[in-house]
């Protein structure tokens, strides 16, 4: 039995979780938000601190637990943005060391992934869709490999920032979202589909949609609708190529971006027409949260990955570490 505190902290959302033996006992989060414009990393980090100390009480209040249950204090580690990464770094090693608690590294992109075994899925397909990340990615021989993934910027982004462009806020995902059920498909407006293989493009799609609003040649929502249509065609392409490339029969998605019930219903469309099964968890594991990261770092902590004392002092963050690099020990 072992009771696991999860730390995130990689971008906009500081977030605290506490897992027992794989179920969620409390998941509690904070995230900077901006009416225009996107995180400004600092600010980020500033409003992580603010809130590290509230929402550990919050969590615990939850379940009614403290330290003394604690067995290991799970952090995102990598990759993200460095400031936001240093508050939680320096959060788990101080609580850490004030109670006595060994710390569990994690690698946030494969909490993402991990967590998704919580909806039952044994060997999937995941088509990992969030901020900064657009990967379909599959397990193979210790390690999860990238079959295919956005050779420039990540679907997250790229609707946060046709939204920040057109003075909709970030995130600007659950706008996009909005807008887009007030067109349908007889005002879809063809954008740049961009596949090769199983890779994708977005910035060509970017570049139009800019045109297309700077010129008034198309409502907002019609806008919103065709983007969408558009850009998660692309990854249900790549996905359906990646189950059939590997052969694995189910389809697991994660991140952010997997909120949107529009992409969901396109990837159960497919998955019923190729005989697989589809999975997804829901909103409150997809996005960033804490919960993901103990409960990774329960199974980490289970195969013996656990620093204390010298070796605790020296861990630090990797804002660029990949999820391919990571030699997965524990499955
Ligand atoms: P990464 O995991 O790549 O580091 P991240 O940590 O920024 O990225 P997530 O929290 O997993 O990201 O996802 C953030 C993205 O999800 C944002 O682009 C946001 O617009 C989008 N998003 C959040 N909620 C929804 C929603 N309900 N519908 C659509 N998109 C959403
Ligand atoms: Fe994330």
């Amino acid at each position: 039995m072992s009771v696991i505190l999860g730390i995130e902290s990689t971008a906009h959302t500081f977030g605290i979780g506490i897992v027992k033996d794989g179920k969620i006992l409390a998941n509690v989060k904070e995230t900077y938000t901006t009416e225009k414009g996107g995180i400004i990393p600092v600010e980020s980090a500033k409003h992580h601190e603010k809130f590290c100390k509230l929402l550990l009480k919050k969590a615990f209040d939850e379940c009614g637990m403290s330290f003394e249950n604690v067995n290991a204090i799970a952090f995102s580690q990598a990759p993200g943005l460095a400031p936001c990464l240093l508050v939680g770094l320096r959060f788990a090693k101080k609580i850490s060391k004030e109670n006595n608690i060994p710390l569990v590294p994690v690698n946030h992109c494969v909490a993402h992934l991990e967590i998704g075994r919580i909806t039952g899925a044994k060997d999937p397909v995941m088509l990992y869709a969030s901020g900064a990340n657009t990967q379909i990615i599959a397990y193979a021989s210790e390690k999860y490999r990238v079959f295919g993934e956005t050779l420039d910027i990540g679907i997250g982004n790229f609707i946060d920032t046709f939204a920040r462009y057109t003075g909709l806020g970030f995130p600007g995902g659950p706008k996009v979202a909005e807008l887009a059920l007030k067109s349908n498909s007889e005002k879809y407006i063809e954008l740049p589909y961009s596949i090769k293989g199983m890779d994708v493009a977005f910035s060509g799609m970017l570049t139009k949609l800019r045109q297309l609003f700077e010129r008034k040649q198309a409502t907002i929502e019609d806008l919103s609708y065709s983007l969408q249509e558009t850009a998660f065609a692309m990854l249900v392409e790549a996905s359906e190529r990646a189950l059939a490339h590997t052969g694995k029969k189910e389809l697991l998605l994660g991140g952010g971006v997997a909120c949107n019930k529009r992409l969901q219903e396109m990837c159960r469309i497919m998955c019923e027409e190729r005989g697989c099964k589809f999975f997804v968890p829901p909103n409150s594991l997809l996005v960033d949260n804490g919960a993901m990261i103990a409960y990774l770092g329960e199974i980490q902590f289970k195969s013996g990955i656990k620093f204390s004392g010298k070796e605790a002092d020296k861990l630090d963050i990797n804002p660029r570490q990949r999820t391919d690099h990571i030699k997965v020990t524990w499955r």
